[in-house]
């Protein structure tokens, strides 16, 4: 636990650099809704790609999917969320506030912060009600008659109710997955700790269809690759775990569900839930809309619903888990050649998800080192996301370069003029080698496809 960044810094990191900025934030922000700036774009969409890279590209049994955000209101009564997704919430009569029943003793009452709500000398909580999830709005122009329709609060039904598509055009059976990235959108009572959970967020979520009898092994098959992926990506073991629900926690729907958990700064919290979720989504649906979601098994020459596995992540709850785990402040060692006894704030980020990939920095902004800047940058970012930059001492660029968790920095100096070599810096290490600019694309290439752990776990 010892090395646990508070969320504060994370927040911090993020604004300084352009990563996460709060929404709307001229006109004071709005509750726990997030916006990405151009690191944050490109750091996510890497997480995105590799999640995608290990459903798709690494395996042939999944397809891909992207439905609507609004979708038909019957989905919502078939799926059970109309009736069913909401969350315990009471308001205090005193300061006007709401919070979520069954988070109480979680949280701070507004006018007297070391006291839950209900506890403050003041305070008066109504009685629970119910509050369900689903943000609402109007389909068509006249408000008064359109039909209410909802912001999906998942991705998940959106691939249930295209089964029957997929089925017919893909032609996959069972064993096979659908999966699919997108918005969702939860009218969450107690949002917060930036954005882990948020009242828009995106979702990575796959469902995979099997024979009724095969679904038990299957579940144990996502638990564990879905731990791996994380792990691969450079997440610390030791920070992650793996939660069994208690019979009474699960899901009306599920038989049984684990949660990946992450050890953020606000303690182990689910990052990703893996569920066995039977055939009520292709029952329910299939009652509700008439239509028959059923596969047939030409050797036994038998109908069956298929059991769906369904491991259910979340692309901005994932991003600030790489975030944190890379997160390090460390004082520069002299040995390294750098410079000595400085404090740095580095991101220790699988090179696969860092945003930038390598930075060109002219030494000086003369004797024609930007020049030879500007055409390795033109030779490398066909290849890779590269940056140029020639603003600040070259030490303040390092900085900039490590906070947003650059692996390689090549800096181009006198020498280069004189024999077409660059010093490349590697981010963890502070090692520096000399590469000839003609052989650099191919080295950092290779550099970056090398298996890589987080140099917080030490000396393997
Ligand atoms: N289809 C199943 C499903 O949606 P979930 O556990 O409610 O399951 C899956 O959501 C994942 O989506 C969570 O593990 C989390 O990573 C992410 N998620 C859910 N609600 C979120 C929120 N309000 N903000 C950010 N991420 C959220």
């Amino acid at each position: 636990m010892a090395d646990l960044v508070s969320m504060d810094k994370i927040v911090a990191l993020c604004k300084r650099r352009g990563f996460i900025f709060a929404s709307s934030e001229i006109y004071g922000g709005l509750g726990s809704t997030y916006d990405y700036g151009h690191y944050g774009v490109l750091f996510k969409q890497n997480v995105k790609n590799e999640w995608w890279r290990a459903m798709l590209q690494e395996r042939d049994d999944i397809v891909a999917l992207d439905s609507a955000i609004l979708q038909h209101p019957r989905t919502w009564e078939a799926s059970g969320h109309l009736a069913g997704f909401t969350d315990p919430m009471v308001d205090c009569r005193t300061c006007g506030q709401r919070f979520r029943a069954d988070h109480l003793h979680d949280l701070q009452c507004p006018r007297k912060p070391s006291k839950p709500p209900g506890d403050g000398p003041d305070c008066s909580l109504t009685e629970a009600r119910d509050f369900n999830l689903m943000f609402e709005t109007t389909m068509g122009p006249v408000k008064d008659s359109g039909a209410t329709v909802y912001l999906r609060p998942e991705t998940a039904q959106g691939i249930f109710v295209n089964f029957k598509n997929v089925l017919q055009f893909s032609r996959k059976k069972p064993p096979f997955g659908i999966a699919q990235i997108g918005k969702s959108f939860r009218n969450e009572i107690t949002p917060g700790n930036f954005v882990f959970r948020t009242r828009e967020f995106e979702q990575m979520e796959m469902e995979f269809f099997v024979a009724p009898d095969e679904a038990p092994q299957w579940y144990e098959h996502w638990k564990q690759a879905r731990m791996e992926w994380y792990v691969e990506l450079g997440l610390r073991p030791d920070h992650l775990r793996l939660r069994e629900h208690d019979p009474d926690e699960l899901s009306h729907y599920s038989s049984a569900t684990a949660d990946v958990e992450y050890l953020f700064p606000i303690g182990w919290s689910e990052l990703e839930g893996i569920a066995n979720r039977g055939d009520f989504d292709l029952t329910q649906h299939a009652e509700y809309s008439g239509e028959k979601l059923e596969y047939f098994d030409q050797q036994t020459k038998e109908h069956y619903v298929p059991h769906v596995i369904e491991p259910a992540a979340g692309a901005d709850r994932a991003t600030l888990a790489f975030l944190v785990d890379a997160y390090d402040e460390e004082e520069i060692d002299t040995s390294s050649g750098a410079q000595g006894g400085e404090q740095r704030t580095v991101l220790k980020l699988h090179p696969r998800l860092a945003p930038v990939k390598v930075a060109v920095l002219p030494l000086v902004r003369k004797e024609g080192q930007p020049e030879v800047a500007r055409e390795i940058v033109a030779a490398l970012r066909g290849r890779m996301q590269t940056e140029y930059d020639a603003g600040g001492s070259i030490g303040k660029r390092y900085r900039r370069q490590d906070e947003i968790g650059t692996p390689f920095c090549v800096t181009v100096d006198h020498q280069t003029l004189e024999d077409r070599t660059v010093t490349v810096r590697e981010r963890d290490s502070l090692g520096q080698d000399r590469v000839a600019i003609g052989e650099l694309g191919d080295v950092l290439a290779a550099w970056l496809a090398q298996p890589w752990v987080s140099p917080k776990l030490g000396p393997t």
